[in-house]
C-alpha cells in the first residue's frame, strides 16, 4: 500500500483518488479552497461526477499535512495553478517521493511544459506525466481506459505504471515527457476548433480534417522542441486527440461550440464552469509557435477568434484559402 496525496479536487482529481483507492493505496484528496472541500465532505460527491460516492475511506483536506509523509504526490490542479501549488508544497515534500502531473497546458508567461515548472521548483524529485485519452466521467465509473507514464527515469515511470494499473486501467510506459506532455496540451486547442465548426453547424468532413491536419502542427511544433514525432501517432497524441474532438464529455469542444454559435468566449467560460485548457493552450501555442519557427496554422486562427475578436467565417475562409501545397512535404510520419 502507498500513501498517496492528490493535489486538486476537481472531476481529475476525484477519479484518479477513486482509482488508486481501488488499488488499495492511503489516499488523500487537496483543495486550496475550504469551502470546496466541506462540500465534497458533507455530500461525499462531486457536481462534476454526479452519481459517484466518494469512498469514506479517501481523506478530504484542505491541510497540505500528509505531503511529508506521501510516497507519491498528484499535481491535478488546472495550469495556470501548478507553479503556486508546487512552492506550496516544495518545503514538505520528501526527496524520495515520485511526482506525477496529470494537468494538462503549458505555464503562461514562460511558456514552459508542466513537468518543466515542477521541475523548476522541486528540482531534486522524479517527476512523472501520466496522460492520455481519458475522460474523468469514465474512469470515476471503472470504464476501460489506456494511458502512457512518461518520465526520463524508467524505474519512476514503472513504479507510476504499477500503482496505476488495474483490470480496466491499462498504463503503458514512455521516455518521451516531452512529447507525451504536449500532445495533452495542444490537442485541447484541436478540440476547441472542432467544437467552433460543429457551433456553426458544419459536418464530418471539416471536423475530419481539422484533426488530421491539427494532428500534424502539434507534432510540428513538438518535434522542434525536441519531442519525438512517433509520440504524436500514440495514446497521448492521436488517442487524445479522437477522444477531445468526438466526446460528449469534452469541455474544450463544448466551449468552442458555443463560441461557433456565437457566444462571446467569456461568457462561453463561464457557461462551461470548469478548467478549459484549451482556451489558455491556444496563447501558449501561439508563443510556441513563434519561438520555434513553425506554422501552427488552425491555432494561429483560434488565437484570432478568441483573442483578437476575428470572426469564426473569416478564420475559415482563411484556412481553406492558404497557399496550395503538397500534403507529403510537411508529414510528420
Ligand atoms: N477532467 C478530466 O477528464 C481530465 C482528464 C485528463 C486530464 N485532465 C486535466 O486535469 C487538470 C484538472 O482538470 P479537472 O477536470 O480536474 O478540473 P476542474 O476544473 O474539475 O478542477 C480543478 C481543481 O483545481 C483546483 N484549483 C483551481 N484553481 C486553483 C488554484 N489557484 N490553486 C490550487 N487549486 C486550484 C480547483 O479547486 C479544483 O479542485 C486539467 O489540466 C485537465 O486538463 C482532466
Amino acid at each position: 500500500m502507498s500513501k498517496i496525496t492528490v493535489l486538486g479536487s476537481g472531476g481529475w482529481g476525484i477519479a484518479l483518488s477513486l482509482l488508486l483507492l481501488n488499488n488499495d493505496n492511503d489516499v488523500t484528496v487537496w483543495s486550496a479552497f475550504e469551502d470546496e472541500i466541506e462540500t465534497l465532505k458533507a455530500n461525499r460527491e462531486t457536481r462534476l461526477l454526479p452519481g459517484v460516492k466518494i469512498d469514506d475511506r479517501i481523506n478530504l483536506t484542505n491541510s497540505l499535512d500528509s505531503v511529508a509523509e506521501s510516497d507519491v504526490v498528484v499535481f491535478a490542479v488546472p495550469s495556470f495553478a501548478i507553479r503556486q501549488t508546487a512552492q506550496r508544497i516544495k518545503n514538505l515534500v520528501n526527496k524520495d517521493t515520485v511526482i506525477v502531473n496529470v494537468s494538462k497546458g503549458v505555464e503562461d508567461g514562460t511558456l514552459l511544459t508542466l513537468a518543466d515548472v515542477i521541475k523548476s521548483e522541486i528540482p531534486d524529485n522524479r517527476i512523472v506525466v501520466l496522460s492520455g485519452p481519458s475522460h474523468a466521467e469514465e474512469v470515476a465509473r471503472g470504464m476501460a481506459t489506456s494511458l502512457v507514464a512518461a518520465a526520463d527515469d524508467k524505474d519512476a515511470a514503472m513504479l507510476i505504471q504499477d500503482l496505476f494499473m488495474n483490470s480496466f486501467f491499462r498504463v503503458y510506459i514512455n521516455d518521451d515527457i516531452t512529447g507525451v506532455e504536449l500532445g495533452g496540451a495542444l490537442k485541447n486547442i484541436i478540440a476547441l476548433a472542432t467544437g467552433i465548426c460543429d457551433g456553426l453547424g458544419l459536418g464530418d468532413n471539416v471536423r475530419a480534417a481539422l484533426m488530421t491536419r491539427g494532428l500534424t502542427e502539434m507534432a510540428r511544433l513538438g518535434v522542434a522542441m525536441g519531442a519525438h514525432y512517433r509520440t504524436f501517432a500514440g495514446l497521448t497524441g492521436l488517442g487524445d486527440l479522437i477522444v477531445t474532438c468526438t466526446s460528449k464529455h469534452s469541455r474544450n469542444r463544448r466551449f468552442g461550440a458555443l463560441v461557433g454559435s456565437g457566444v462571446d468566449p467569456e461568457t462561453a467560460l463561464k457557461e462551461v464552469g470548469m478548467t478549459v485548457e484549451g482556451y489558455h493552450a491556444t496563447k501558449t501555442a501561439v508563443l510556441l509557435a513563434k519561438k520555434f519557427g513553425v506554422e501552427m496554422p488552425i491555432t494561429e486562427e483560434c488565437y484570432s477568434i478568441l483573442y483578437e475578436g476575428a470572426s469564426v467565417q473569416t478564420s475559415l475562409e482563411r484556412l481553406m484559402k492558404r497557399p496550395k501545397c503538397d500534403e507529403s512535404e510537411d508529414m510528420w510520419l
